[in-house]
């Protein structure tokens, strides 16, 4: 196996000076700053109202400016795209919606010429069933050793005519499909995303050889799908009770979510990235109980798990303590670093999500939205503030597209026009995740305010222009602007240390009353976090001067409720 000189990755480690005086080397992904790219709605360089690589191409001079240490790109493979990529036809190949192979290994190769690392997105659970193995299965017979690459059974019933279990589908119904000769496989997501049988040595070595033709690319890491979903129960019991949900929580030893039976393959991608230069890493999409999770982070397995927490925290200075608190404790317990996610393309955007009334159950985007009530200014304020928490933070922050716009939600996209399977899948009762995955306005101008020429594969609602990079560029009090600044205070300040102390205010010159609804930490360089999640104004204990930067109002007065700050100290 060779390491082509594309990876350029060892130069990103940085030199961190220990407590003896002594220098580490500090893999990148511990403290990266990582821009998630929606491909398909970044940006189109042909006009043909999808993104595509090009169009990305054309963006990493921007992503640079931005400050990020790495781009994720969501799945990119040839795919007739049911589930936006997640279904996968082809993983050494790029859809031609999106390009070229060619154009990939240009932008691997480019953005790494721009100091950008690259994850690329790893589909393990389940192909498209248009890849080649799912259709030589189909149209197999009964028996056939194509059929066991997949979880392809008999029904039950005389006739066959039931599924084998009563297990769901996350996006709703069944998990089982019939063929026309009466088997049935096993989904766990959309019909055309067939889950394979990971007890099956091809499939195995076919993973392992698919993350070697993208290391051998250059890439710098894989963002795992599903990784806590790959093995299943291979005696197929019925579920006693079933839910259309990720997460394993209230079910023990459940027959397809988190089974013991993943570490082992894990270890064997694990041994695999470790004979390649630059610290590649791997980063598990695990939806499992916390105390589960360390075991996905033992050293010999993943180098980071998504820490979904602070997504889906309602807006208190207490929840937040309490979930930064846990995590920098969990992760230092297993030697990884912690990682902050605010949104991604599968949930309700932060600047919307904000600014619905406390207790709205957000998560199954509700069609009828939205809601009369909602706050919109309120939303804007807090994912602002949300921002500077998370960026301040040690270890990774992953900036999901269009947050450092402040996008909101695009609640009111035309039915017609949905395309995420949940909308159909739950017979149109939740409008699905295509609000979040409406396509960046980056002009202020022009047909798609700058996406492309054409008409783009989702409208853009009206009133985007002013959230358009080109609107927010330059001006102070942008959103945009409040990015740029803190990425590049959290470089000089943030990067360089691991350390977090989470502080009392009432230390800090604040009463018990006001305390109760400020965050407060500081880490090691003494870059000192503030937010106000009370309803009114605080002192913040600085002067002027040591002030960085704030995510509303004026430098030197006191902090406005749903606001956050930076200073010194
Ligand atoms: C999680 C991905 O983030 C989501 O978008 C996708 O639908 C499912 N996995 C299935 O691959």
């Amino acid at each position: 196996m060779t390491n082509p000189p594309s990876s350029a990755s060892g130069s990103h480690s940085e030199t961190a000076a220990t407590a003896d005086g002594s220098q580490n080397q500090v893999p990148w992904w511990r403290r990266a700053i990582t821009y998630q790219v929606y491909i398909r709605s970044f940006a189109d360089s042909n006009g043909d109202g999808t993104g595509d690589v090009n169009g990305l191409r054309s963006k990493l001079p921007y992503l640079r400016d931005l400050g990020v240490d790495a781009i994720w790109i969501n799945p990119w493979y040839a795919s007739p795209l049911a589930d936006g990529g997640y279904d996968v036809a082809d993983y050494r190949n790029i859809a031609e919606q999106y390009g070229t192979l060619a154009d990939a290994e240009a932008l691997i190769s480019e953005a790494h010429d721009h100091g950008i690392k690259v994850i690329v997105d790893v589909v393990p659970n389940h192909t498209s069933e248009q890849h080649a193995w799912f259709v030589e299965a189909k149209s197999s017979p009964p028996g056939h050793p194509s059929r066991n690459r997949y979880h392809i059974r008999p029904g039950q019933g005389a006739d066959s005519e039931q599924p084998p279990t009563n297990w769901t589908s996350v996006f709703g119904g069944p998990a089982w499909t019939r063929l026309p000769d009466g088997e049935w496989y096993l989904h766990l997501f959309a019909p055309e995303q067939p889950d394979m049988n990971w007890e099956h040595p091809e499939v195995r070595q076919e993973f392992l050889d698919v993350l070697t033709f993208w290391l051998d690319r250059g890439a710098d890491g894989f963002r795992v799908d599903v990784a806590h979903g790959i093995v299943k129960d291979m005696t197929f019991p019925d579920m006693a009770e079933t839910t259309e949900v990720l997460v394993s929580n209230t079910y023990d030893n459940h027959p397809h979510w988190d089974r013991d039976g993943i570490h082992e393959i894990i270890r064997t991608w694990r041994s695999l990235l470790n004979t390649y230069d630059g610290d590649r890493m791997m980063v598990a999409e695990a939806w499992v109980r916390p105390e589960r999770l360390p075991l996905y982070l033992r050293p010999d397995e993943y180098h980071q798990s998504f820490n979904f927490d602070l997504l889906e925290a309602e807006w208190s200075a207490g929840v937040f303590s309490t979930i930064i608190d846990k995590a920098v404790a969990a992760a230092a317990d297993v030697g990884s670093t912690p990682t902050w996610v605010l949104s991604n393309h599968d949930v309700m955007r932060e600047a919307t999500r904000y600014g619905l009334p406390a207790g709205t159950d957000w998560r199954r985007w509700p069609a009828t939205g939205p809601a009369e009530d909602l706050n919109v200014g309120l939303g804007q304020r807090r994912a602002r503030a949300a921002a500077l928490v998370v960026l301040g933070l040690p270890g990774s922050t992953y900036v999901y597209q269009g947050e450092e716009l402040g996008l909101p939600e695009a609640w009111d996209l035309p039915e017609e026009v949905l395309d995420d399977p949940v909308w159909e899948r739950s017979n149109h009762t939740q409008k699905g995740r295509d609000g979040c995955r409406v396509p960046i306005p980056w002009a202020k101008d022009g047909p798609s305010l700058g996406f492309g020429d054409g008409d783009p594969w989702l409208p853009q609602p009206a009133g985007w222009s002013g959230f358009s990079a080109e609107a927010q560029a330059g001006q102070p009090d942008s959103t945009l602007e409040l990015y740029r600044r803190a990425i590049a205070l959290r470089r000089t300040l943030g990067a360089a240390d691991e350390d977090l102390e989470l502080l009392d205010p009432t230390q800090h010159g604040l009463n018990e009353a006001e305390s109760a609804e400020v965050l407060m930490y500081r880490r090691g360089s003494g870059l000192t976090c503030m937010v106000n999640f009370g309803s009114a104004p605080v002192t913040v204990p600085a002067s002027t001067e040591t002030e960085l930067v704030r995510s509303g109002g004026i430098a030197g007065t006191p902090l406005d409720p749903d606001t956050a700050v930076w200073f010194t100290a």
